[in-house]
C-alpha cells in the first residue's frame, strides 16, 4: 500500500440499522466499503433499537474485515478512525463508537467523531467533486428533515426544520398504514409509479402562498398533518370497499405532496439566499420523483447534487469522507467521548436572513 495516498480513514456507521464499514485514501477514492442491511425488522414495521445494536455487535468485526480486504489494508494501515457518534439509537451508535475507539487505541490512531448528517451532506461529494458548498441543501432522512444554506464546509445556517415526523419517518407510516412493509420509502415510491398523483389531492401542511421569510412556518416542515390526511382517505376508501384498486393512487398522491413541500420550501431557500446550487442528502435523496421535481424547479440556470441510491443510503464512505474534513480541522475526539442520541449538527447555526 506503499503508493497509496494518505491518510487512510477507516469510516465505520452503526446509527441506526446498516452495519457500514469504508476505507477512503487521502484522495477520495473509496478503496473498500461494505454496507450490510439488517433484516427481521420489517417483522415489527420499524427498527427495533434492541435488535439493531445486537446484530451490530453480531456483525461489526466481519464486515470491518471485507472492507479492509477490499482496500487492500490492514487494520494497523489505517491512519484515521472515524465513526458516527450521534445521532442515532443510542444502542447501536455505543457499538461502532466502542468499536472504533478501541481500534484507535490499539493502533495508536487519532479517533474523529462525526455526525451522521454532516455525513449525508459529503455523500454526494464522493462522486462529484463539484458538490462543494455554498449550496441549499435539503437533508432528508428517517430521523431528520433539515434545510440549511450551506455557507462552506463546516458552516451550516439553520432555515428550517420539521416540527414532528421526518420525511422518512412519513413515508414508513403511510406505507405501514397501507401495508406495504418496512422501509416504506421505496415501497411507496414503486407502487406511486403505477398510480395517479391527482386522483386524490392531499394537504400541503405548512405550505402557504401568503407566508413571509421571517414567518417561522416559511421554512419548516410538518407531516403528521399529511399523514392524518392519508388515514382518513384510507378508512372512506376501506369502507368504500374499494382501497385495494385505490391504493396505488393513494400512494402516489401522497409521494406527490410530501415532494411538493420539500421541493417548494427548497426553492424558497434558492429565491431568499440567491443560491441556485441544491444539495439533497439522507433516504429520502434516493426518491427519483423528489430529485425531477428539485431539477425542473431548478431548470438549467441551477444546479442539483444528490448521491447514487447506495450512497444516499446510509454507508459508511460518507462517514469517513467527514471525517477527514473533520481530522483536517483537528478536530479529534478524546478518549471518554460517548455516543448522543440527539447530537447537535456541529456548525450549525440559527438562520439570521
Ligand atoms: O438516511 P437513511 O438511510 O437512514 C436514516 O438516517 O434515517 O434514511 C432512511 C429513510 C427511511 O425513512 C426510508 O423510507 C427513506 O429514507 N427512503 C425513501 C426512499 N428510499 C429510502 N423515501 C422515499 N423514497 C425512496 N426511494
Ligand atoms: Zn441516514
Amino acid at each position: 500500500m506503499s503508493n497509496t495516498s494518505r491518510p487512510l480513514v477507516l469510516g465505520l456507521e452503526t446509527s441506526c440499522d446498516e452495519t457500514s464499514a469504508a476505507v477512503l485514501d487521502g484522495g477520495n477514492t473509496i478503496l473498500g466499503h461494505v454496507i450490510l442491511s439488517q433484516d427481521g425488522h420489517e417483522v415489527f414495521g420499524g427498527v427495533v433499537p434492541e435488535l439493531a445494536a445486537r446484530a451490530h455487535l453480531q456483525k461489526v468485526d466481519l464486515v470491518v474485515e471485507e472492507t479492509l480486504r477490499q482496500a487492500e489494508v490492514s487494520l494497523r494501515e489505517i491512519d484515521v478512525f472515524g465513526v458516527t457518534a450521534g445521532p442515532g439509537l443510542i444502542g447501536a451508535l455505543l457499538v461502532g463508537l466502542s468499536w472504533s475507539k478501541a481500534a484507535s487505541f490499539a493502533c495508536d490512531r487519532p479517533l474523529v467523531a462525526v455526525h451522521h448528517m454532516e455525513g449525508h451532506l459529503f455523500s454526494p461529494s464522493l462522486e462529484n467533486s463539484a458538490a462543494q458548498p455554498p449550496f441549499v441543501a435539503l437533508l432528508v432522512s428517517g430521523g431528520h428533515t433539515l434545510l440549511v444554506h450551506a455557507v462552506k464546509w463546516g458552516e451550516y445556517r439553520l432555515l428550517g426544520e420539521t416540527r414532528d415526523d421526518a420525511a422518512g419517518e412519513a413515508f414508513d407510516k403511510v406505507a405501514k398504514l397501507l401495508g406495504l412493509g418496512y422501509p416504506g420509502g421505496p415501497l411507496i415510491e414503486r407502487l406511486a409509479s403505477e398510480g395517479k398523483a391527482s386522483r386524490y389531492k392531499l394537504p400541503r401542511p405548512m405550505l402557504r402562498g401568503n407566508q413571509k421569510p421571517d414567518d417561522a412556518e416559511f421554512y419548516d416542515f410538518s407531516f403528521s398533518g399529511l399523514k392524518t390526511a392519508v388515514v382518513e382517505l384510507v378508512r372512506r376508501l376501506e369502507l368504500d370497499g374499494v382501497l385495494s384498486s385505490e391504493i396505488a393512487n393513494v400512494a402516489a398522491g401522497f409521494q406527490e405532496a410530501a415532494v411538493d413541500v420539500l421541493a417548494s420550501k427548497t426553492m424558497r431557500a434558492v429565491g431568499q439566499t440567491k443560491c441556485a446550487r441544491v444539495l439533497v442528502g439522507g433516504g429520502v435523496s434516493a426518491n427519483r420523483r423528489l430529485c425531477d421535481e428539485l431539477a425542473s424547479r431548478l431548470g438549467t440556470e441551477g444546479e442539483l447534487f444528490h448521491a447514487s441510491t447506495r450512497l444516499s443510503l446510509d454507508n459508511a464512505a460518507m462517514i469517513a469522507r467527514a471525517a477527514r474534513f473533520r481530522y483536517d480541522r483537528g478536530d479529534v475526539a478524546e478518549p471518554d467521548i460517548s455516543a448522543s442520541a440527539t447530537m447537535a449538527l456541529p456548525g450549525l447555526e440559527q438562520s439570521v436572513a
